[in-house]
């Protein structure tokens, strides 16, 4: 399948759940639809943010479209952020309605105007080669929580980012050290590393601080660096206790 056929066939399947959340009536239901709508969103932001979008800036540059449809996902991203937090909520409904009208102004911006240039700008080959990849990469986003790859667009759209780009996969394990069988010290030449597990500790508390900006703003803070007034938004909060 070509990259834009399976982009739109993922809007359709969107709309598709956005109309069962709507004809839903028991609060469960809709909370299942609801986390169903976020995986796909966020497994379809995936693919065009890392693959589809940047292929587009390569051959068409940089244009208003792209820029203002960038913009666009970092504002479903914070509708979907605060949609999970009112889960099982009556005011999940009011959430859902914004993030559908956000989504469906997004949607039809992509398939009416920006899909066409694409389509004049990209050979067929090129679209065919995308497609696969796409593909790969929505199975392997979707068949992880929705909400890891989501706060961390989200924190770095908070700290100004357009592009955001996809969190570092924690660092494999470091082979064991190689032991003197006699001084049980480690062998000239091999330097000792930190624990391996330091570094995935640190980016833990990195997200965790970046999740008390996200949670600070929701409740309504005032996020501005008082130091660049009108600049971009980065989080000011105190750190988390316990
Ligand atoms: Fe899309
Ligand atoms: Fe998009």
């Amino acid at each position: 399948m070509n990259a834009i056929d399976l982009l739109r066939k993922q809007h359709d399947k969107v709309a598709d759940l956005f109309d069962r959340f709507e004809k839903a009536s028991k609060p469960a239901e809709k909370s299942e639809i609801f986390e169903e709508i976020a995986a796909n969103l966020v497994a379809h932001d995936a693919i065009e943010r890392e693959i589809f979008y940047p292929a587009c800036e390569k051959k068409m540059g940089l244009t208003d479209l792209l820029g203002e449809a960038l913009v666009e996902h970092g504002v479903v991203e914070f509708m979907l952020y605060r949609a999970d937090e009112n889960l099982g909520k009556e005011a999940l409904d009011h959430h859902v309605t914004v993030l559908q009208e956000i989504v469906d102004h997004h949607v039809e911006e992509e398939e009416k105007e920006f899909f066409p240039r694409v389509e004049k700008a990209f050979s067929k080959a090129l679209l065919e080669e995308l497609g696969p990849k796409m593909w790969a990469r929505f199975q392997e986003a979707i068949a992880a929580d929705f909400r890891g790859p989501l706060a961390e667009n989200l924190s770095q759209v908070l700290a100004g980012a357009m592009k955001t780009k996809p969190a570092k996969k924690p660092a494999r394990k470091a082979p064991a050290k190689r032991m003197d069988a006699k001084a049980k010290t480690p062998k000239r030449g091999v330097r000792s590393r930190r624990h391996p597990r330091m570094h995935e500790v640190r980016r833990q508390r990195r997200a965790q601080r970046d999740f008390d900006g996200i949670r600070a703003l929701a409740a309504g803070a005032d996020l501005r660096c008082p130091r660049r007034k009108g600049g971009p938004l980065a989080p000011q909060v105190e750190p988390a206790r316990g």
